[in-house]
């Protein structure tokens, strides 16, 4: 699978999943930003995901969060979900780094749209 580079994060892609479901990306990792209107919240790095399947009314929505990042904490929206479980599938898992054409962090996440283990859906 050859990675499609993303130049900036906030820059809104398509991708289309290989026979195995599986995608990869490479993109600059996104920084914290505040929720002006709050005063006080920061969101902790994130990535959303949009995942459609066979039609565009079948949609889901969710936001993915690097791990050790101490604003993770703080997240209302991440720890809007109340299972720990749960909430550590809306977490990076770190895949070690990478030198090369390109050197690179990796992450990991599989999303899980159905059944016990879904992963939990954020807008
Ligand atoms: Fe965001």
């Amino acid at each position: 699978m050859t990675p499609t580079i993303i130049p900036h994060p906030s820059i809104p892609t398509s991708r289309v999943t290989d026979a195995e479901g599986q995608f990869q990306f490479f993109s600059v990792k996104p920084g914290a930003y505040p929720v002006l209107e709050s005063g006080w919240w920061w969101r902790p790095p994130h990535i959303h995901f949009s995942i459609f399947g066979r039609s565009w009314m079948d949609r889901f929505v969710t936001q993915i969060f690097f791990p050790g990042e101490p604003l993770n904490e703080t997240d209302l929206l991440l720890n809007a979900v109340p299972d720990r479980d749960a909430r550590e599938r809306l977490i990076f898992q770190f895949e070690g780094t990478s030198m090369g054409e390109v050197n690179a962090m990796g992450f990991r996440r599989d999303f899980v749209l159905r059944g016990r283990r879904r992963t939990p859906e954020l807008d």
